[in-house]
């Protein structure tokens, strides 16, 4: 079976957008490839978060994984910090990274330009981090969104790097795993563009609002006068809006909107109403069952020592390696 890696920053919230995009394609794939779905938490440490945050977030986003679907026994899910071989594989990566293709990284880039108060070595070093992260497990596939290509590529280069100095075959390179179809954009309530959380409080709607809010923020959701003729293309912000409504709603519901529109005669105070109401119906019982899975401290603590043991026992293999191959 080939494998996969896959991390996320244990940075907050988890919105739909995050839901339609990988986090259910990983359900289906922990049944045809080795997945290991880690959470990134000594890449969180870029931003110091306080120790409460940290051991918070990391719960989060267990919670939301297992409510998802994800099964414990057939993925490997696991947090990166109790896999300090992670560190070593970092480290050994390290000596043979170099300050220019580091700093030249996009992200990186981006980063020191927002934050040039914090332009830390772990933040220049990420793409290392990622890299052990990935080479850990000798992955096969990294599902990887267009922001991280870049990251991917800086992983085979330090894979073949390693090969090279080392006259040897160890390390494979991984390849982008490409969702295809599968990957289905959610646009944000602004119509402006994706959901995400950095658009702003109203934009995103997170597994985790309630009812309520839910409500509130898709009523709350831009909208324009209206069409003026019949059959006419939507514009971005009302495309959005039928976009969404395609992800939640019934196809039924949809014709009608798409009818009604076509005929100029849209009350987009029901169209909201009828999304409103199936995004409810969409998020309450993913919301209750990672609530549950929130108050349940141990089950999350157990579950997070079966990943680790898992993922050591993988890492483990690959360390003993890399350890003899370097000379030690
Ligand atoms: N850099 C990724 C992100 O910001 C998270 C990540 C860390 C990751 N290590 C990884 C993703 C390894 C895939 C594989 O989204």
């Amino acid at each position: 079976m080939k494998t996969v890696v896959s991390g996320v920053r244990p940075t907050g919230r988890i919105h739909l957008g995050n839901y339609f995009g990988a986090m259910r394609n990983f359900v289906r794939m922990q049944h045809e490839y080795d997945c290991y779905f880690f959470i990134a938490d000594y890449h969180s440490l870029t931003t110091h978060p306080n120790p409460e945050a940290l051991r918070a977030n990391n719960y989060h986003i267990l919670a939301h994984y297992l409510a998802a679907g994800l099964d414990p026994d057939k993925a490997v899910i696991y947090t990166q910090s109790d896999v300090p071989e992670t560190a070593e594989l970092y480290l050994f990566l390290n000596m043979n990274a170099y300050l220019g293709e580091l700093s030249r990284c996009t992200s990186f880039k981006e980063k020191a330009r927002q934050n040039p108060d914090n332009v830390n070595a772990g933040l220049l070093t990420y793409p290392t981090l990622m890299a052990a992260d990935i080479l850990l497990h000798r992955a096969d596939f990294v599902p990887v969104g267009k922001d991280q290509e870049q990251h991917l590529e800086m992983t085979r280069t330090f894979a073949q790097r390693f090969n090279h100095v080392y006259h040897t075959d160890f390390f494979k390179e991984p390849q982008a795993f490409n969702f295809g179809e599968a990957l289905v954009k959610v646009p944000g309530l602004d119509g402006k563009g994706k959901m995400g959380k950095s658009e702003g409080e109203m934009n995103a709607i997170y597994l985790t609002d309630p009812d309520e809010v839910i409500r509130k923020k898709v009523m709350k959701a831009v909208t324009d006068s209206g069409p003026t003729e019949p059959n006419q293309e939507k514009p971005e912000i009302i495309a959005n809006l039928f976009q969404l409504l395609r992800i939640l709603s019934s196809p039924e519901a949809y014709t009608f909107f798409d009818e009604q529109y076509n005929q100029c005669q849209i009350r987009y105070g029901d169209l909201k109403k009828q999304l409103a109401e199936d995004a409810i119906r969409f998020v309450s019982p993913l919301r209750e069952r990672i609530n549950a899975l929130l108050a349940d401290e141990d089950l999350l603590k157990k579950t997070l020592r079966h990943g680790a043991e898992r993922a050591r026992e993988s890492a483990v293999k690959t360390l003993t390696e890399v350890r003899h191959i370097i000379g030690f």
